[in-house]
């Protein structure tokens, strides 16, 4: 019997969603105004989930560690038929690069069928290592970070001193870095977006071959949406950074010590992710503009099949703003 795939690809209309917050976001880039970056993102991405055929419940919402506008955990989201969806958004990562005009902002989402997203409560830290697909046997999180970078060196045929690893420049890292150093390795430091870390240290056309550090919980949910479809592995710890927040993830019942990987993250291979350029980065463009035309640059990707897609679109924007409310 011939066969072809015949479900439906939701990441093909999730891409429309995350377009719509970079171009309503990209109004904003380099004037200073996290909020409004953030604002714009959240609204043109709530306008823009009423096309997409789900019944979706918002797990990550994002935003409440730093008070940002947000899509609201438990908020329902999509047309209101088809597939009932675990919902993760981060409407935009790299809010301040996206204000300053540094590189590397994006607007992201990632779906998965019900119940298969892991609600990481009131955590907003955990540490992260994360890699590609040749290197994904390899890491350990409990294992000092010379060893980890010498294995992954070895898992992708590469000299240790040819190894980029992307760290969050932050001053709890800075043993991590010095060690990082001391084993070889080069160290990229970026002052925002470890979800695009995440997507670049599992993407083979990539210049990162490895994310470390501790970074937000919400965002090892939305990039495990990622690297279920691209492959890849990360592993992630919760690491609570003040007792308020360790207390209120016990509350909330959530084991501290368990490493969680992107299996453990979304339980599901029905999964579907999406993620635009806001400003530009190494990966994808940001939002361009040609005349009448604003262009913007997403990648998308579904679990099931691993499929990945480079989407690179052309808005008529006068045309799109006599029919649509977000502002391109
Ligand atoms: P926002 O753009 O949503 O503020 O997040 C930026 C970010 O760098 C994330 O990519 C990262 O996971 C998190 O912040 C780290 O948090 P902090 O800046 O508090 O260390």
């Amino acid at each position: 019997m011939q066969q072809h795939l015949t479900d439906k690809n939701i990441a093909l209309d999730l891409v429309r969603v995350t377009e719509a917050a970079a171009l309503a976001a990209a109004r904003y880039i380099g004037r200073g105004d996290k909020e409004s970056v953030d604002a714009a993102a959240v609204d043109a991405m709530r306008i823009a989930f009423q096309g997409l055929h789900v019944r979706g419940t918002v797990i990550i919402g994002e935003g409440e560690k730093d008070h940002a506008p947000m899509l609201f955990n438990g908020e329902k989201v999509g047309f209101g038929d088809g597939m009932e969806v675990d919902v993760a958004v981060d409407p935009i990562d790299g809010t301040s690069c996206a204000a300053f005009g540094r590189p590397n902002a994006i607007a992201a989402a990632g779906i998965a069928v019900k119940g298969s997203m892991f609600n990481p409560g009131h955590s907003f830290y955990c540490e992260k290592i994360a890699v590609g697909r040749e290197a994904a046997g390899v890491i350990d999180i409990d294992a000092p970070v010379k060893d980890n970078i010498i294995n992954v060196a070895k898992a992708l045929g590469k000299n240790v001193n040819e190894l980029n690893v992307f760290v969050l420049d932050k001053p709890r890292h800075t043993k991590l870095i010095q060690d990082i150093r001391l084993a070889g390795a080069r160290v990229m430091l970026h002052s925002e977006g470890d979800i695009m870390a995440a997507i670049m240290a599992v993407d083979p056309q990539a210049p990162i071959d490895m994310l470390i550090g501790v970074g937000g919980t919400p965002e090892a949910v939305v990039s495990a949406c990622a690297i279920k479809g691209t492959g890849g592995q990360m592993l992630t710890r919760l690491a609570p950074r003040s007792e308020a927040e360790r207390d209120a993830i016990i509350a909330d019942g959530i084991d501290l010590k368990t490493i969680r990987s992107i299996d453990d993250l979304i339980t599901s291979d029905q999964c579907y992710f999406s993620v635009s350029g806001v400003t530009d980065g190494e990966l994808l463009d940001g939002v361009r503009y040609k005349g009448e035309y604003a262009i913007t640059s997403s990648l998308t990707s579904r679990g099931r099949t691993g499929t990945r897609r480079y989407i690179q679109a052309w808005h008529d924007r006068a045309k799109l703003s006599k029919m649509s409310s977000v502002a391109y």
